[in-house]
């Protein structure tokens, strides 16, 4: 039995409002879940993002490696390192870059990463860490080394976060750099709720089933995921695109593994994910109320995604 899974889904379900941490989306299953919506055609934020990429690449690189100093790069959440390799053959092309430190919980992700970066940039020094952000953050110091920190959180992982993580990243991440340092962000901006819900509803259903049923089959469950309808909403105020599962009727699910039986009212949701989108001001706002200022911006051509490249005020 996987332990982390099943405090995860104790602590989620024996909650007042219920969820499931979205951390669990991402084992090998669900990895392979998401490379798969990645390449939907609905699915915008890889094409936005990819998008940005080509067309700044030598503008963006340029802004890190400005006084010709070598780059230390360091990704939370990496993935598959997609986009991130457009960036990277960049920096090799300036003969910038120092060592390349991807940190995913998913470990699976991160040897795929490894195998495929070894072949094609067999000259980069690449160092996996396989932690969570937040522990993986306390791996680094604060020094003055002679490398400038890159620190990428791309791919709209921002939005994911909840406002005390979104609080805790920022405030770490600023006594984690110097004035010298740059970090990328990789935000998604408010825009129509059609285009939304085209990424996000069917698109991710299975996934979110699928998370269930693994609750079913390493945990001892007894889902019936008949009993289960899927939904998710759009909240133009807050920018939060939700994912939930509604429980059609009054049920006591019983999971034998972690020995819990759990009650759920008729239409009472257990909240999975969400995605937040943000308006180009109030991500500005945000920065600026934890002491960073922003270098540039740049946008995809149908401003659906920004690219922020910003340093310690
Ligand atoms: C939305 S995907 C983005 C992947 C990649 N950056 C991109 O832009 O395509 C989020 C990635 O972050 C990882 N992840 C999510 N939450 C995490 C956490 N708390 N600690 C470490 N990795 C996390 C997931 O495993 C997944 O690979």
């Amino acid at each position: 039995m996987n332990n982390e899974f099943a405090l995860d889904v104790k602590k989620g379900l024996t909650a007042k409002n219920k969820y499931i941490p979205d951390r669990q989306y991402y084992d090998d299953r669900g990895s392979i879940y998401f490379q798969e919506l990645m390449v939907n055609e609905y699915y915008y934020p890889t094409n936005s993002e990819y998008e940005i990429f080509e067309n700044y690449k030598s503008e963006i690189c340029k802004i890190f490696t400005y006084n010709n100093k070598k780059i230390q790069l360091i990704e939370f959440g990496a993935g598959d390192g997609y986009k991130t390799k457009i960036l990277i053959k960049e920096l090799i092309k300036l003969n910038s870059i120092f060592t390349y430190y991807p940190i995913d919980y998913s470990e699976k992700y991160l040897i795929e990463l490894k195998s495929n970066f070894s072949k094609i940039f067999p000259e980069l020094r690449l160092k996996y860490i396989n932690k969570d952000y937040f522990a993986a953050l306390k791996d680094f110091k604060n020094n003055n080394d002679n490398y400038r920190k890159i620190i990428f959180f791309i791919g709209s992982s921002f939005g994911g976060l909840t406002p005390d993580e979104s609080n805790s990243f920022l405030d770490s991440l600023h006594k984690l750099i110097s004035n010298d340092d740059m970090v990328l962000f990789g935000i998604d901006l408010k825009k129509s709720p059609t285009v939304l819900r085209k990424a996000y509803h069917e698109t991710c259903k299975n996934w979110c089933f699928y998370l269930l049923n693994r609750i079913n089959t390493e945990l001892g469950g007894n889902i019936n995921l008949n009993n289960f309808e899927y939904y998710t909403n759009y909240d133009p105020v807050t920018g939060e695109y939700k994912w939930y599962f509604l429980s059609k009727i009054n049920q006591v699910i019983n999971i034998t593994k972690i020995n819990l039986d759990v009650e759920l009212e008729k239409w009472e949701p257990i909240y999975f994910s969400k995605s937040k989108k943000f308006s180009e001001k109030e991500i500005a706002e945000i920065l600026d109320n934890h002491n960073f200022k922003i270098i540039n911006q740049f946008f995809d051509k149908k401003n659906y995604f920004t690219n922020i490249i910003f340093t310690k005020k």
